[in-house]
């Protein structure tokens, strides 16, 4: 087989276990893979590009294969700046298929020397998505187990109200919180 170089495009906002699964599945498969963060001037991400770039380096520095990269503009142009050959995406459930498919038809039909490659995350992750973690966060719900510490360790800081809130309302004194919070900051 020879060696393709892959593109994981996505929003990352925030970064998922499902994502890093799937990045360490593709790290695996391909030769070199980038992870493609999208700056979508239209949306108002949670978290900055900045933060999402430094988050991604941080997740993915033991994968010597990977490499994390800002992109706006269409796709299959930054694929092809990058001399990437196949673009990654996950399905986790039936749900999925129909716009990743939608997608993947639109981009060959951009590109049509670009193949998309699917895989699945580890079914632990299979109802995993950024969305619900913002949802589950934005009301300083439980992330653990969703998404890397470093990561929850970000949620918690960008919504400290909201967490110091559901804290005290569950019986936990926002010093119980914060001193958890700093042990895992140290073990970090
Ligand atoms: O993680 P997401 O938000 O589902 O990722 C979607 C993403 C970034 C892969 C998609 O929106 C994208 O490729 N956007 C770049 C603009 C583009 O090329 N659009 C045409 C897609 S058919």
């Amino acid at each position: 087989m020879s060696k393709v170089s892959a593109l994981y495009p996505g929003s990352f906002d925030p970064p998922t276990n499902g994502h890093l699964d799937l990045i360490e599945r593709g790290a695996k498969i391909f030769e070199e893979l980038v992870v493609g963060i999208l700056k979508n001037s239209e949306k108002v991400p949670m978290f900055s590009l900045p933060e999402r770039l430094d988050m991604l380096k941080t997740l993915t520095a033991h994968l010597k294969n990977v490499r994390v990269e800002a992109f706006h503009g269409l796709m299959v142009e930054y694929a092809k700046s990058i001399n990437a050959t196949c673009v990654l995406r996950g399905i986790r459930a039936v749900s999925d298929y129909e716009y990743e498919l939608q997608m993947a038809l639109m981009n060959r039909k951009l590109e049509p020397s670009l193949e998309t490659v699917f895989m699945m995350p580890a079914d632990k992750y299979s109802y995993v998505s950024s969305r619900l973690v913002r949802e589950v966060a934005q009301v300083g719900g439980p992330v653990r187990g969703l998404v890397p510490e470093v990561v929850e360790q970000k949620l918690r800081e960008k919504l400290e109200p909201a967490y110091r809130f559901h804290d005290e309302m569950n019986g936990e004194s926002s010093h119980t919180a914060s001193t958890r919070q700093n042990k895992r900051k140290k073990r970090a």
